[in-house]
């Protein structure tokens, strides 16, 4: 596996791979990479020859009170997983390389509507500061595939939105969400938890999937489905800001006859914010 730093690099290699033939995956991170991030790749592997990927912790998806600085960075251990990943090119740009101009004054990249929802409420800006670097990325690297997780699954379907807008020629795969064994999801801010939270947090989990249970029991969603589960994880120490049953295709409210459905939360657990969700179908 190469690395490379600059954009120049990027697109030697890039180039290269393309002149030999060879189908492009994209796969970008925030780095502190885990067994989630390499399925990623292992997916991206099975969908293309060449598979570069990106570590850039992008300041524009943070707001001003949120953990930037705290992030998790984790180059060498990054290095080491990605050597044995499959992966053959990773690239390290520099804030200079992704906002030239200065971040303040960037173009931005924004889906509305669908930006301004379930985590888009609470965390203001935050999914326009995720297209925009997406956008830029796509523009630098090319590629035909791109991979993401579907544990950010409002994430996903932005990107999605954004790639049929700007008529971009890239295919997107959403991957299942990688659990610990006790079905945590797999996220870099896990590391945030305390011995205490850890030992609570694959609740939110089993909680989604109750919920989705009572769903597929019921053949209907249960009218007080969310509020239900919002206290539940309340009564175990969780600090919710949403439990939403929303539609696959939109994340819309479901409307009569809708089947197919995911279960969307995001909750605090001391100082960490924890997001999950889990797909339902009603029989
Ligand atoms: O999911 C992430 O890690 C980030 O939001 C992404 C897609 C790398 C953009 O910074």
């Amino acid at each position: 596996m190469k690395t490379v730093s600059t954009i120049a690099d990027l697109q030697h290699e890039v180039a290269a791979a393309r002149r030999n033939g060879k189908r492009i995956a994209f796969v970008p991170t925030m780095g502190n990479l885990h067994a989630g991030h390499i399925k990623l790749i292992d997916v991206a592997r099975r969908n293309a020859d060449f598979i570069a990927v990106s570590i850039y912790v992008n300041p524009l998806q943070f707001g001003p009170k949120e953990d930037f600085a705290a992030y998790p960075r984790t180059p060498a251990e990054d290095a080491t997983l990605l050597k044995n990943s499959g992966a053959d090119l990773l690239f390290t740009p520099t804030q200079a390389d992704i906002y030239p101009r200065g971040m303040a004054v960037h173009t931005q990249v924004e889906v509305p509507k669908f930006s301004d929802i379930l985590c888009g409420a609470f965390r203001p800006g935050h999914f326009r500061g995720v297209t925009t670097v997406v956008a830029r990325l796509f523009h630098l690297v090319k590629p035909d595939v791109a991979v993401f997780g579907k544990k950010d699954y409002q994430q996903l379907l932005l990107i999605r939105l954004m790639v049929v807008d700007l008529g971009l020629a890239i295919d997107i795969i959403g991957v299942d969400t990688i659990r610990d064994a006790d079905g945590l999801a797999m996220s870099s801010r896990n590391t945030y938890l305390r011995p205490e939270e850890r030992r609570i947090a694959p609740r939110l989990f089993s909680i989604l999937c109750d919920t989705r249970d009572e769903i597929v029991r019921a053949k209907e969603i249960p009218a007080d489905a969310e509020r239900v589960a919002a206290e539940r994880l309340q009564r175990i120490g969780f600090r919710p800001e949403y439990v939403r049953i929303v539609r696959q295709q939109d994340l819309a409210d479901p409307a009569e006859g809708d089947r197919k459905l995911a279960i969307l939360a995001a909750a605090w657990l001391g100082r960490t914010r924890l997001i999950d969700n889990i797909e339902a179908e009603i029989p």
